[in-house]
């Protein structure tokens, strides 16, 4: 939800933030701009748009080598030039970029409007812009402080002042922020995917503390004000794995990387035939009475498989909570309840807010989270990294299936620590997950076949996903994907349930997408199948491969690799995922940066 940069150093500023930003963009695509210092005044370019939009209006461009850049999903005003970040102070000697929401901005706003300040916008950032003009005497890091003292809610904030060339602040609170330390140069952005091409040494900000920033030198700040060690680290990827590599969509690329991100995600975890994934060592199982699983979009349709994983497994009663509904439901725990929060990017609000009612009812947290040093990790008891690297397009995939993968893991370790499973079957389950790459694999050899599919079927307006169980939780997914990106409304709908009123609206007309792959329950979703096929819908099912017998029901088969029927969830998705991309292809959609969409949610 909105990217924020900064660089300063001793290269032109705009080439640099406008290629970060580029990196950024998926992150926020409705406006985006620049402010660069140079000369003792500010200048500063927004547009309404995408970056390119904002490229063709620079012009010849801004020169000099310090500035910040911003690129925008509104939530506080329309997407238009004047709501567009930077945000200048009425004087023109401050520019901020922020990334985040002042929930105090009006009684802010109202309060500066009676002291004859002029708002431009109709956004909540421009108040920092302007209590930044209040508060300042000369001393930038004591307006810095003044300024940031007086909001409420949750901001990135990058600011440069005309008066002090070559120095920026970065602020951070409960909005990502990262700092990249570079040689003469020195960087900050929401995502270190913004600057990797130019360094992998980063310095990680917590919430509360600010980073004053030169050519020369970092120093961190804690809330008040005082001169902190940083946190230094090196990331572990580089450029490459952040472009697109000769795909034509990052979403393709990302379906293509699922068999590397889950082998980097599993293999770490599997110590001779035994599953021990570092992050559990004080997690003690068998105190856990409960277990709520809170995430939000894709990853709540994770947590689904995940619950069902785990209560098949460890006993353990499992619930599956959208985070944005969660906390507000008043939810009963203790300190016997473990609470799994699952997020890719480690930014999700939902999905932090909910963290925090847990946290504050006494449970103990746990993660699986993508993005290292996250908000999401850094408020977690134990954390689960997937390895899935970074995730550009804003449909998940990798991250998805990652996450599916960690949760196994999980309920399988859980489940042989709390001796539910012998140590046989846990040794057979290990197997079957080590397997799963390789799975995954020949899902995505299937590409040319659900191309094909896609051209046939993309054109029916309102398909049914149906399936029971495990396949329900894969119809969440499959139904997200496909609205998210193509645009095509669809539903998805556990099998039993669609007698009790969704089938009145089948018709001759509309496409069934079937998943048959739990072994258990064929029969059962055969029964549903035919209940389709009498009224004349097209059906199109997902089976496990060797199952000749839906021939006879379905229009056509997508057959998946067999695997554990524990695990069938996961290597099921991929063809769905192929047949989304494929159909937002045929109707000619923004893949990689769908409409109205932002990868990182960091508003509730
Ligand atoms: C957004 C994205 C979804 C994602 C969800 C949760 O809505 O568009 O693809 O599943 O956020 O994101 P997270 O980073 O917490 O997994």
């Amino acid at each position: 939800m909105c990217g924020i940069i900064g660089y300063t150093g001793v290269k032109n500023a705009q080439d640099i933030l406008i290629e970060g930003l580029r990196k950024l963009e998926y992150r926020g695509y409705d406006s985006a701009g620049v402010s660069i210092q140079h000369d003792g005044v500010i200048d500063t370019v927004k547009s309404s748009g995408r970056i390119d939009a904002l490229v063709e209006k620079l012009g010849d461009g801004i020169p000099g080598v310090t500035g910040v850049g911003h690129t925008r999903w509104a939530t506080h005003g329309a997407p238009n030039d004047t709501n567009a970040h930077p945000h200048i102070s009425n004087n023109g000697r401050f520019a901020i970029v922020h990334n985040g929401i002042i929930e105090n901005y009006e009684s802010l706003r109202a309060e500066l409007t009676a002291d004859g300040v002029c708002f431009k916008s109709d956004t909540d950032s421009e108040v920092v812009a302007c209590l930044l003009e209040l508060y300042y005497d000369g001393d930038f890091k004591s307006a810095v402080y003044k300024a940031v003292g007086r909001l409420e809610g949750s901001f990135a904030l990058g600011i440069v002042c005309a008066d002090h060339p070559g120095r920026l602040f970065a602020v951070k609170n409960m909005s990502p922020l990262i700092i990249g330390v570079g040689e003469g140069e020195n960087y900050f952005a929401s995502d270190v995917t913004a600057f990797i091409g130019h360094t992998k040494d980063v310095i990680r900000l917590s919430d509360g503390q600010a980073a004053e920033i030169t050519a020369e030198s970092v120093t961190v700040y804690d809330a008040d004000g005082n001169e902190t060690e940083p946190e230094r680290s090196v990331v572990t990827w580089d450029i490459e794995a952040a472009e697109k590599g000769g795909f034509e969509h990052f979403m393709l690329k990302e379906i293509m990387e699922q068999p590397r991100a889950l082998e980097a995600t599993i293999k770490p975890r599997v110590k001779k035939g035994r599953l021990a994934p570092e992050g559990l060592e004080e997690l003690d199982i068998s105190k856990v009475s409960r277990i709520v699983i809170v995430a939000c979009g894709s990853a709540y349709h994770a947590g689904v498989v995940g619950k069902y994983v785990i209560e098949r497994l460890c006993r353990i009663p499992t619930t599956a909570e959208l985070a944005s509904e969660f906390r507000y439901s008043d939810p009963i725990l203790d300190e016997s309840v473990l609470v799994i929060a699952i997020s890719q990017s480690g930014e999700t609000a939902d999905t932090l807010a909910a963290m925090r009612e847990a946290k504050g009812k006494g449970a103990r947290v746990m993660s699986i989270v993508n993005v290292v040093g996250s908000s999401v990790a850094n408020l977690s008891d134990n954390v689960l990294y997937t390895w899935a690297g970074p995730e550009i397009a804003v449909a998940t995939t990798k991250g998805y299936t990652t996450q599916v993968a960690m949760l196994y893991i999980f309920a399988v370790w859980a489940a042989g620590k709390l001796g539910r499973i012998s140590s046989e079957r846990e040794g057979e389950l290990t197997k079957c997950i080590l397997a799963l790459p390789e799975r995954v694999q020949h899902a995505i050899d299937l590409n040319m076949h659900v191309e094909s599919l896609a051209k046939k079927y993309h054109t029916y307006k309102t398909p049914f996903f149906i399936g029971r169980n495990f396949d329900y939780a894969s119809c969440l997914e499959a139904s997200l994907k496909l609205k998210e990106i193509s645009y095509i409304h669809s539903e998805a709908y556990a099998a039993g349930e669609l007698k009790h009123g969704t089938i009145a609206l089948l018709s001759p007309d509309e496409l069934v997408i079937a998943y048959c792959c739990h072994e258990a329950l064929y029969d059962k979703m055969m029964s549903n199948v035919k209940e389709v096929k009498a009224r004349g819908a097209r059906v199109l099912a997902v089976a496990q491969e060797g199952n000749k017998r839906v021939l006879a029901e379905a229009d056509d088969v997508i057959y998946v690799a067999d695997t554990d029927p524990l695990f069938m969830a996961l290597t099921q998705i991929v063809p769905m995922q192929l047949f989304a991309y494929y159909a937002a292809k045929e109707n000619g959609c923004d893949i990689d940066k769908p409409k109205n969409l932002a990868k990182s949610v960091t508003v509730e």
